[in-house]
């Protein structure tokens, strides 16, 4: 098949390449010319993604910088970004940008899937009359569907072939039109009934991801007050085979998903004069966890007779999440603000992130930091980073992660 991708990111790169390997012939939309630049050279800015996987796909995935190549293809599936505003409502701009542009190249018999993680009712009101400019009708001339993206970067347990994938289709043709491509390079495609419940679903799953970590997050504070390990208390819990699932608190929620997208559902309860209690206690509850961190770090360092005023703190971790580069929205940046805020010494070491320009840091050699500082605080747990090494060497070490469980030093303090 000729497959169209809008939006060549995190989502839309690994599915391109997928459909790509599978035999197909991708066409990319990309606007960020420093992507299209990568991709043009077979570099790839996506870790899950290598640059010889990219290398050995040859014509198969062509990067188009001109949009009017999308009309060859017999489906388009868009993955363009879903912000927040400043005052934290959905940002539909790209998706409406996107669609707007498709609206004028597509054609009789194409179906156009909407992957981005969005409200309900996204694709019904505000994708669908904008492709309808075009002069087709959808359902008739044009299918449309909804299909979330369910991939986790980092992840290698499950990939886009053996990650079950949902789709919910205007029409019932609609839906079989998605189900069918998407059958091309997942082993499972589950139908759902409608657009809105394939739109509901991502956020449910997304949503049961922030309230439980917001749960332990809130556990580990009160573990401190109460001084009993949260760590030995999630272990014990995970023992029970049934009705228990484990989550791990942590400095903080990151990335571009679960701090944003309960805010869409939020939104669309609200258009109904409903108020979703847990998702904006579990938004309330993780957001404050860096300043947490940062109350834990000015106590260590007051233990030692020290202000965070001048102390040199070393940050291991800058990205939102383990093996990742990826800082959107990294708790990270929040504790680094703060202490910023304090006039701390920070300096940071990430493997991922080279450089912070944002804060005029670039990531410091591990061994050099380690000597130099007064506080370690572990933020996010990459690999390949010795972590006994690090409470063996810094003077005083904070775990916000749980990566020195099983080391018992007096230095060493965890979350
Ligand atoms: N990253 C994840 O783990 C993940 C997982 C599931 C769902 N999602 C959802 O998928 C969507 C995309 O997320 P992402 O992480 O891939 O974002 P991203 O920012 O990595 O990628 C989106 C890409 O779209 C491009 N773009 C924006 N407007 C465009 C346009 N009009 N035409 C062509 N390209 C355009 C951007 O330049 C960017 O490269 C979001 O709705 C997100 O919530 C993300």
């Amino acid at each position: 098949m000729k497959i169209g991708i809008v939006g060549l990111g995190y989502v839309g790169l690994p599915l391109a390449v997928a459909f790509a390997e599978a035999g197909h012939e991708v066409t990319g939309l990309e606007v960020d010319p420093a992507k299209v630049d990568a991709l043009n050279g077979a570099r790839s800015y996506v870790e899950d993604v290598p640059d010889s996987a990219l290398a050995a796909l040859g014509e198969r995935l062509r990067d188009s910088a001109d949009h009017v190549d999308l009309a060859a293809c017999e489906a388009v599936i868009v993955c363009v970004p879903t912000p927040l505003t400043s005052s934290r409502e959905p940002d539909l701009t790209y998706l409406i940008e996107a669609a707007t542009t498709l609206s004028g190249v597509v054609r009789s018999g194409q179906l156009v899937v909407l992957e981005s993680t969005t409200y309900p009712g996204t694709t019904r009101e505000q994708l669908t009359p904008i492709l309808e400019r075009s002069g087709l009708e959808v359902g008739k001339d044009l299918f449309v569907a909804f299909s979330p993206e369910r991939i986790d970067p980092g992840r290698t347990d499950y990939t886009i072939r053996t990650t079950p994938k949902l789709v919910g289709g205007m029409t019932a043709a609609c839906t079989e039109r998605a189900r069918e491509l998407y059958s091309l390079v997942c082993d499972e495609v589950v139908v759902v009934s409608t657009p809105e419940a394939a739109e509901l679903s991502k956020l449910l799953e997304n949503v049961f991801r922030s309230v439980n970590i917001a749960f332990v997050n809130e556990l580990a504070q009160l573990c401190d007050r109460l001084d009993i390990d949260v760590w030995e208390v999630i272990d014990a819990a995970s023992t029970k085979p049934f009705g228990f699932m484990r989550f791990e608190p942590g400095p903080g929620m990151g990335g571009h998903c679960l701090p944003v997208d309960p805010f869409y559902l939020a939104f669309k309860a609200r258009e109904q004069d409903f108020y979703p209690e847990f998702i904006e206690l579990a938004g309330k509850v993780n957001q404050a966890q860096p300043a947490f961190c940062v109350e834990r770090i000015e106590r260590a360092l007051n233990q030692a007779s020290k202000s965070v005023k001048g102390s040199k703190i070393l940050l291991l971790g800058a990205s939102y999440k383990s093996g990742s580069g990826d800082t959107r929205e990294s708790p990270a940046l929040t504790i680094l603000r703060l202490l910023t805020a304090l006039e701390a010494d920070i300096s940071y070491h990430d493997p991922f992130v080279p450089e912070l320009p944002e804060f005029g840091l670039t990531s410091a050699n591990l061994d050099e930091a380690l000597a130099a500082t007064d506080l370690a605080a572990i933020v996010t747990a990459h690999p390949d980073i010795d972590y006994a090494q690090v409470v063996a060497r810094a003077p005083r070490t904070l775990d916000f992660r749980g990566v020195t469980r099983g080391i018992d030093a007096g230095n060493l303090e965890r979350l």
